[in-house]
């Protein structure tokens, strides 16, 4: 018998006409990462051009290459982190999904702590930290889970497949400085902060 594999077009197909019914977070989540871990589960899903740093500009080992973008919001990236990388708390202000395709990943989350009466200014507690692997997904849900910090601590690259539900471009998002508890807002406008 042939085992017909998960590709990313069944995996954006899928995602869309589950959209269009309007599901709550919950419904996306239930069913996407069920798809999302078929599509990483089959490491021919994507091709070899999205799995490898730029190798030019400002962060030479990283990548993020747009995979799909829906009229619906649906946005689908590769991520490449590479050996040693490191990226501070942010967050997304969108649901996300992100699924391992190769190497690991390891996600540190943190939730705000403060009265949020101070503008510009977050203080953030540690909630936990795992390496996520090939097959395995992490959830980012708006307003309660989504501020994160990832880390390769390996000595390769490590490629993602990242799923969200509005265009990241655009959006306004904040990233946290742990130390002095700064918030900076930013405007994605390519694919390179996730
Ligand atoms: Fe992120």
């Amino acid at each position: 018998m042939t085992t017909v594999k998960y590709s990313l077009e069944d995996f954006t197909q899928d995602m869309e006409s589950l959209l269009k019914s309007q599901p709550d977070n919950q419904k996306i989540f239930d069913q996407g990462s069920d798809w999302l871990e078929r599509l990483v589960s089959n490491p021919d899903s994507i091709p070899m051009e999205f799995r490898v740093p730029l190798g030019v500009g400002p962060r030479p080992d990283h990548a993020s290459r747009l995979l799909y973008q829906g009229e619906s919001g649906l946005q689908v990236t590769a991520v490449v982190w590479g050996a040693g990388e490191h990226l501070g708390p942010h967050d997304h202000r969108t649901w996300g999904m992100i699924g391992i395709l190769d190497n690991t990943l390891t996600e540190t989350r943190y939730r705000r702590v403060d009265d949020r009466d101070v503008d510009g200014y977050a203080k953030l507690e540690k909630d936990r930290a795992a390496s996520f692997k090939p097959g395995e997904i992490t959830l980012l849900v708006p307003d309660t889970d989504e501020i994160h910090q990832m880390d390769n601590h390996t000595d390769r690259p490590t490629v993602e497949i990242h799923v969200y539900g509005s265009d990241l471009r655009g959006l306004q998002r904040s990233s946290y400085n742990l130390e002095t508890g700064k918030i900076t807002n930013f405007r994605t406008t390519k694919w390179d902060n996730c």
